[in-house]
């Protein structure tokens, strides 16, 4: 039974706080927060100070996902600014990724690792001993409303053979284009939270979108 994370890119940004509140009385697990710098990927978004106001509307746990270049000149203030888990990506352009997860830890925070569909999830492997999430992307990042790319997939049952390998257990989140129909495949994958952003906020019932994604892999085949 997999968690889920709203992303609330998908939120109306006029009411966010409003929308967080929402979602979060709907029974979500997380807040998945879509954090762009328009370098590393081609889209802006929010930043620090966003987190921080948004952080009185739900006692959830604060995903920041940091789509951004040089996260390490960053982790501090998202971590100030209210967020439980910082998830950087391992392609984006830093000191050392090793030096960033560190940086997360030393500030008290969980720390999450984010491998975008063209990498391999190999890239990954001498980190796992030091986070404390996979963040498996199933589009490129950028932008909500996307199609999701399944051949992402296996990346996530050979994550978990490695971490047996190295006696580790990492939850994977995997995020982009998950609804029903591409939850429940990720979760048979093995996904342990998804991150669902158009799914959720265009959902005519919330909640019943909520439920309907923590079912996914549970139906006997
Ligand atoms: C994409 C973001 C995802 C996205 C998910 O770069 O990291 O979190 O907002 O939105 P949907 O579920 O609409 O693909
Ligand atoms: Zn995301």
């Amino acid at each position: 039974m997999p968690l889920v994370a709203p992303s609330i890119l998908a939120a109306d940004f006029s009411r966010l706080g409003d929308e967080v509140r929402k979602v979060t009385a709907a029974g979500a697990d997380y807040i998945h927060i879509d954090v762009m710098d328009g370098c590393f990927v081609p889209n802006i978004t929010i930043g620090p100070s966003m987190v921080r106001s948004l952080r009185p509307y739900s006692r959830l746990p604060f995903i920041a996902h940091l789509m951004i270049t040089h996260p390490e000149r960053h982790v501090k203030a998202f971590a100030e600014s209210g967020s439980d888990i910082i998830e950087v990506h391992v392609e984006a352009e830093q000191e050392t990724v090793k030096g960033t997860l560190r940086q997360v830890h030393d500030l008290g925070k969980k720390v999450g690792l984010a491998v975008n569909p063209a990498t391999p999830v190999e890239r990954v492997f001498q980190h796992l001993r030091d986070i404390d999430f996979l963040l498996v992307m199933s589009v490129n990042p950028g932008f909500g409303g996307q199609k999701f790319m399944p051949e992402v997939l296996p990346k996530i049952g050979v994550a978990k053979a490695e971490m047996e390998r190295q006696g580790l257990k990492v939850p994977v989140e995997i995020d982009g284009g998950i609804n029903l129909e591409t939850g429940e495949p990720s979760a048979i994958a093995g996904a342990d939270i998804l991150a669902a952003g158009t799914s959720v906020f265009k959902a005519p019932d919330m909640q019943a979108a909520i439920s309907a994604l923590k079912a996914c892999g549970s139906s006997k085949h």
